[in-house]
């Protein structure tokens, strides 16, 4: 149990709330783990018809803690089993998830609207994946799923070139459905999510099933990206780009 991921049951919507306000909801191992259970456990509650996660106002998510990054790095360790079971419970999902962004939405913070069926972001949301530039690789399938969704050059674009994108931006290359004014976009996706919880559940299993195929290449992929992150954390380039960032003076 932790208080850095609230997850509450309000009919037939389960909320997921990353709540790290200090570290911009930054993800710890304890965060992936509750956030993984909250998505597991959905999927063999008879009562939950959709799932919505959500941050606090001005940080949707910063990315994996880099405390904990450079921690992984000096011990040679890779993503930890936290990440890829948080990782593994987005790809194999069964119920919808439906994302409220708002502020920034950093690394894995952008990487999990590929798994989202829905997505909102405020106006004043920022989606970036700056992996290379820290000595990183793209995670959580983005690497698969972004040129698919976005096509191959805005996919370079957002997880290679790290290039920010507003709330509009992301509207505009099919990241989210919906930009709303940053104090109504939760009311907006919880109206989505409650909209999706409402409909005959067995067909919206079977038609995101469909639309979706099975999940064995998101697993695989995010496998693949896995093994190539756990080399590139141990570069030199990607543990200086840590160290800069957690001794930075403000
Ligand atoms: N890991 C660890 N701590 C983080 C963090 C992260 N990913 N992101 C933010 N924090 C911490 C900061 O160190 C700071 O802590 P402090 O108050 O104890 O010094 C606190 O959160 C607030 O962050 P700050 O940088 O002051 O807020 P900001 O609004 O100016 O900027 C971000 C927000 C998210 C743009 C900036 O913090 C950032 O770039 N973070 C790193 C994001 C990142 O690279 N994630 C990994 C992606 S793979």
């Amino acid at each position: 149990m932790t208080d850095q991921v609230l997850v509450s049951d309000d009919g037939a919507v389960r909320t997921i709330r990353m709540n790290r306000p200090d570290k911009k909801n930054a993800l710890t191992s304890i965060m992936y783990d509750a956030m993984a259970e909250a998505i597991e456990t959905a999927g063999g509650s008879p009562g939950i018809g959709s799932i919505l996660i959500a941050g606090v106002p001005g940080a949707f998510c910063a990315g994996n803690d880099l405390q904990d990054f450079l921690k992984a790095a000096m011990g040679g360790e890779g993503l930890g089993d936290a990440v890829i079971r948080f990782l593994y419970a987005l790809a194999r999902a069964e119920r919808p998830l439906v994302a409220a962004v708002q502020g920034v939405a950093v690394g894995i913070g952008t990487t999990m609207m590929f798994h989202c069926d829905y997505a909102v972001a405020a106006s004043d949301a920022r989606f970036s994946t700056p992996f290379v530039a820290l000595g990183l690789v793209p995670e959580a399938a983005s690497s698969l799923i972004a040129p698919r969704v976005m096509g191959h050059r805005r996919a370079f674009e957002l997880l290679v070139m790290g290039k920010p994108l507003s709330g509009e931006e992301a509207k505009a290359c099919g990241l989210v459905n919906q930009v709303a004014p940053a104090d109504q976009v939760e009311a907006e996706a919880m109206k989505a999510a409650q909209h999706i919880a409402a409909l005959p559940a067995e067909g919206v299993a079977i038609s995101r099933r469909l639309m979706k195929g099975a999940p064995d290449e998101i697993v695989k992929r995010i496998d693949d990206e896995a093994e190539q992150f756990k080399l590139r954390l141990k570069s030199p380039e990607a543990r200086k780009a840590f160290e800069t960032f957690l001794s930075r003076k403000k």
